[in-house]
């Protein structure tokens, strides 16, 4: 995916870390609310295993197996995470072996409904589906506006389509859970509207390099437009993110 969008892998990564920090609080809550302490946990779509990272943080005693597609950043998985180049459509893994599936910001960019059957195959009978973060784009608000913001929020929602991401993907995820089998136990909202003002000037940089790869020439009016009412009366942003926890009955 990187590859497609041409970014650099020291930012790719770099926001990678970004966006994780975002959801830290709903991973510990979901993990903490399902109780596993000991047993195998696989996130396809993992990254750089940020996610996977944190959690053999508090619970070393689980197997964490990452599975992504991009060799190139799954190299960036820390120690102690177990790769796997994979999509995750088609999880050479056998039947019942996992005590829970994660996806985090994933599912957006894979087909929903394969992986999800698959995170359900994998899965041991009352193992849990964990839904970190799945974005939408579509629900997604910015204020001051620079005057056209549906055009801005459009063309970034149609850049993502175009390396076949599914801009508004969150909203879905409970039919689409429930689609796949699993009983939903909760869902919830893992963002929080975000204040950028003169102190965090860079993470603004890096949130635009990111949306970049989508579609420059409206990012770069946008940018410059948000950093302009960042360093004059703040410029807040709200991307809803939603999280779900689901059961394999
Ligand atoms: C936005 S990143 C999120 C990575 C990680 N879950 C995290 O939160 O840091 C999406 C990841 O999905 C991977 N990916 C895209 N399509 C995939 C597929 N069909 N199967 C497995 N991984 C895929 C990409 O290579 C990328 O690493």
């Amino acid at each position: 995916m990187a590859d497609s969008l041409q970014l650099p892998p020291e930012h790719w990564l770099d926001f990678l870390a970004c966006q994780s920090e975002q959801t830290y609080n709903t991973r510990r809550y979901l993990f903490r609310r399902i109780g596993l302490r000991s047993g195998v946990v696989v996130e396809p779509g993992c990254g750089a295993g940020a996610a996977l990272a944190d959690l053999l943080k508090t619970r070393p005693e689980l197997t964490a197996i990452g599975v992504d597609i991009d060799p190139t950043v799954l190299r960036a998985a820390p120690e102690g995470i177990e790769r796997i180049v994979a999509p995750a459509e088609k999880l050479p893994l056998a039947d019942s072996i996992a005590d829970a599936v994660l996806f985090h910001f994933s599912l957006m960019w894979v087909n929903p409904r394969q992986a999800l059957a698959e995170a359900f195959r994998i899965l041991k009978p009352r193992g849990h589906l964990i839904l970190a973060g799945e974005p939408d784009y579509g629900g997604m608000l910015s204020h001051p506006d620079p005057g056209d913001k549906k055009t801005m929020v459009s063309k970034l929602r149609r850049g993502i389509a175009r390396v076949n991401g599914d801009p508004d993907l969150g909203r879905r995820i409970g039919e689409l859970a429930s689609g796949a089998g699993f009983e939903v136990l909760e869902t919830g909202m893992a963002s929080k509207p975000r204040r950028y003002g003169k102190e965090n000037l860079e993470e603004l940089a890096k949130l635009f390099r990111f949306r970049q790869m989508f579609h420059p020439r409206s990012t770069t009016i946008w940018e410059r437009f948000a950093r302009k009412s960042a360093q004059r009366n703040g410029y807040l942003e709200f991307l809803p993110v939603f999280y779900l926890l689901g059961k394999k009955a």
